[in-house]
């Protein structure tokens, strides 16, 4: 494996994703976008990979480039509620790229409380050994507020239970953070 720089949030979150998904587990794109994560997490293999988001264009987006992957199930809705097929403790990876979509109408971003609903459901749907990937905005006002509500969460977690570590750019101010949540048992 060739160890590139890092040079941003991506290439970080990247070099996690691959090292916690293997071929054929169950993974959660819980804000698909425009697909770039999605795009990303079908190349590790899932046997089932969940693309979800709030808006329609942002599922079309990604449905047009990923093709005609067979592992993508798309599902409109806020990820606040998860997909019903999906078991406890059956997912490898669930992944937030919190915000607004690239492109699209900035009023429909993620907010606080829905976020927060969610991971706090998504833990329950991680299987020992897998994880949950978010990466915030703080940048912008909205964005530190739902960065700072995640982490003020995460960091009351159990630590015999849960990996929680956040990364930021100490030399860069405003870059996006990012924050992985493992389950400690295997
Ligand atoms: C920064 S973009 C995601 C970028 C995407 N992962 C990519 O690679 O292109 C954030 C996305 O979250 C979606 N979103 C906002 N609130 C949401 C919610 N409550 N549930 C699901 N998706 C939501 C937005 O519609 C937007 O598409």
């Amino acid at each position: 494996v060739t160890f590139s720089s890092f040079k941003s949030h991506i290439d970080l979150a990247h070099r996690y994703w691959q090292h916690i998904v293997q071929p054929g587990d169950i993974v959660v794109d819980a804000t698909c976008g425009n697909g770039q994560d999605t795009l990303f997490l079908d190349g590790l293999q899932p046997s089932r990979l969940y693309a979800l988001d709030i808006q329609e264009d942002a599922l079309v987006n990604t449905r047009t480039l990923l093709g005609d992957s067979k592992s993508v199930t798309y599902h409109l809705g806020c990820h606040s509620q998860f997909p019903e097929e999906i078991q406890s403790k059956s997912v490898k990876l669930i992944v937030y790229n919190l915000g607004y979509l690239p492109g699209g109408d900035k009023t429909l971003t993620t907010l606080s409380e829905t976020t927060l609903l969610s991971v706090k459901r998504a833990l329950d749907l991680v299987k020992p050994g897998g994880a949950i990937s978010v990466t915030c905005y703080p940048g912008h006002p909205a964005g530190a507020v739902e960065e700072n509500a995640i982490l003020a969460w995460a960091e009351g977690l159990d630590r015999h239970t849960w990996s929680c570590c956040h990364h930021r750019w100490c030399n860069r101010a405003k870059a996006p953070s990012l924050l992985l949540i493992q389950s400690c048992k295997s």
